[in-house]
């Protein structure tokens, strides 16, 4: 069922019978760049019109309670002192923001929040970056504070590190806060310097399709993949002390260095360097407005993550291999940590309706599973939401 801001601000008022401040929160797609922002390379994600609300108000009675729609629960802060819980899970995403705020300084007052929304779970579109991001702003809103854009993506990150436990980059906490509508973001992970790419999607479409499985170990498997990246970098540097990241790495060092490497390690890095090139080569394939050649290095990306990097499954490679039949998809991949969740396609937009088609038929028959699509748009970053009861 699709959430919008006017159910979250109706169920506030049932729950707390008070006027909120709303926020919205979106999630994200990301069009090439995968596993680079935390080897300091480059992505181009883009915020999307799945999105999480939050409602915020001063609290009555010192308490302060945050009750997910989603769920029915409700959880009391404790304001003095935020940890980690247990239970439940998705409270610290949140208690990890407020954590932060207030070892930033910030000061925060008693709160009501209540929150909810229809980015899928699970689902490689970043739920987790859209709760901490569309809560920082919440926070800040109802204290009336000022604080920068970059310092809540980076609370943000830190909560998703310390509170949740995955090791990410800073990619999906910058989409939820910097995106811009009808526009990608081309970001430099090391500099934090970006620019906004148009991208008309009126002949063309983002289609994203939901395998609906996540297998176990993505959390793990993405902290060792982190891991293996920084001893790539480890085993070079006895030969190259000034290497910082995989950013500075050549694929001629690599394969001059090939023997020193365990062989996953050299795989996991190739990887990496083959992509940080590939998203430069695609940024120029976007500005002389060449989707076929950008749809191309997609492909070559979901190969090298399948191949090399290991982090796909049987369901992506299946819609992937499925969409290259096809003939009005200009690009298809895996998108995100992997090991389940979407691939994005890029689909010509006359073809669409025969692609979900088609597809989600084909998926059905291999797999028994009813596969959700979506066809999304490029919205603006985290905002305030003009009351409407
Ligand atoms: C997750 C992380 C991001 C990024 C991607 C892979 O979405 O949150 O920081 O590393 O995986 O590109």
């Amino acid at each position: 069922m699709e959430v919008v801001s006017e159910d979250i601000e109706k169920r506030f008022q049932e729950i707390f019978n008070k006027i909120p401040i709303l926020i919205r929160a979106p999630g994200r797609v990301n069009l090439i760049g995968e596993h680079t922002d935390y080897n300091d390379g480059f992505v181009m994600p883009a915020a999307i019109d799945k999105e999480i609300f939050f409602g915020i108000s001063d609290s009555d009675d010192h308490r302060s309670i945050i009750h997910s729609v989603k769920y029915n629960e409700r959880f009391e802060v404790d304001l003095e002192n935020p940890q980690r819980v247990e239970e439940p899970r998705w409270a610290n995403y949140l208690l990890g923001v407020l954590y932060k705020f207030k070892k930033h300084g910030y000061a925060v007052k008693p709160f009501y929040c209540a929150f909810g929304g229809d980015v899928p779970l699970g689902a490689g579109m970043s739920s987790s970056a859209a709760m901490e991001c569309g809560f920082a702003v919440a926070l800040t809103e109802a204290n009336r504070l000022t604080v920068p854009k970059l310092e809540i993506i980076k609370m943000a990150q830190w909560a998703e590190h310390h509170f949740v436990g995955v090791q990410v980059g800073i990619m999906d906490q910058f989409a939820s806060v910097m995106g811009k509508a009808g526009h990608v973001i081309v970001l430099d992970c090391r500099a934090l310097t970006h620019y906004y790419a148009p991208l008309d999607l009126q002949q063309c479409a983002i289609v994203l399709c939901d395998t609906k499985v996540k297998h176990s170990l993505v959390d793990s498997e993405y902290n060792t993949r982190r891991k293996e990246c920084e001893a790539g970098v480890k085993i070079l540097n006895k030969r190259y002390p000034e290497l910082k990241s995989l950013r500075d790495v050549s694929t001629v060092m690599l394969e001059e260095h090939r023997g020193e490497f365990p062989e996953k390690v050299f795989s996991r890095c190739l990887y990496v360097v083959q992509e940080i090139a590939r998203v430069q080569a695609a940024s120029k394939d976007l500005e002389t407005g060449d989707l076929r050649a950008f749809g191309l290095k997609m492909f070559q990306t979901h190969e090298g993550l399948s191949h090399l990097y290991e982090v796909s499954c049987k369901e992506l490679d299946f819609l992937v291999e499925h969409a290259k039949q096809f003939k009005g998809v200009l690009g298809s991949r895996m998108m995100g940590g992997g090991f389940g969740g979407c691939t994005i396609n890029l689909v010509q937009s006359d073809s669409v309706e025969t692609f979900i088609q088609n597809t989600t038929g084909a998926y059905r028959k291999e797999f028994a599973i009813d596969m959700p699509t979506y066809r999304v748009k490029i919205v603006d970053g985290v905002g305030r939401v003009p009351p409407t009861l």
